[in-house]
C-alpha cells in the first residue's frame, strides 16, 4: 500500500470518529491553497493596513491571523458556523445589499462563495 493511500484511509477513519479534532478536511479545502488566493484576489486590495476597507472595518485579509482577529467589532469568522459568520453573510449577500463584499463590485463566483463556506464549516483552520 502506498503512502498516499495510507494517509487517505487514516484520514477517513479519523473523519468518521471526529472531523474537527482529527484535522481532516473531507472536502480538501485548505486555507493556503484555496481560501487565501480568493481573499488576495478579491479583498486584500481594500482590506490591508492603510486601505479603505481596513480603515473602515479594521479587517485585514492578508494573513490567517489577521483574518481570524476580525474587525473593529470583533471576529468575523466563527469556525464551524458559516451561517452566522459575518464574512460569509457579506460575500453571500445575506446582509443588507449595500453591505455586500467585495464592496461595490460583482459578487464572487459561486464556486468561491462555496469554498469560503466549506472552509468555515470545516473549522476555519490554518491548513
Ligand atoms: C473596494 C474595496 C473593498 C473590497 C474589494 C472589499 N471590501 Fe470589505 N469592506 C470595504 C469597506 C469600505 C468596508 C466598511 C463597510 C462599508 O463601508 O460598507 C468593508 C467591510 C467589510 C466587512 C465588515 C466588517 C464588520 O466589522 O462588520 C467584511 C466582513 C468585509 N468587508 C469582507 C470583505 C471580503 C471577504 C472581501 C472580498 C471578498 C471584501 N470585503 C472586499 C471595502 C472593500
Amino acid at each position: 500500500m502506498n503512502a498516499g493511500f495510507k494517509a487517505l484511509s487514516r484520514c477517513s477513519i479519523a473523519a468518521a470518529a471526529m472531523l474537527a479534532a482529527a484535522g481532516c478536511t473531507p472536502s480538501g479545502v485548505s486555507y493556503s491553497k484555496d481560501v487565501q488566493p480568493i481573499l488576495a484576489k478579491n479583498c486584500s486590495e481594500c482590506h490591508s493596513p492603510g486601505k479603505e476597507g481596513f480603515i473602515k472595518s479594521g479587517l485585514d485579509t492578508t494573513s490567517y491571523d489577521a483574518l481570524m482577529r476580525g474587525g473593529k467589532f470583533g471576529p468575523l469568522v466563527r469556525p464551524g458556523d458559516a451561517l452566522s459568520s459575518t464574512l460569509n453573510m457579506l460575500v453571500e449577500g445575506r446582509a443588507h445589499a449595500s453591505l455586500r463584499m467585495p464592496h461595490g463590485r460583482e459578487k464572487l463566483p459561486d464556486k468561491d462563495i462555496e469554498t469560503l463556506k466549506t472552509w468555515v464549516n470545516e473549522g476555519a483552520k490554518n491548513n
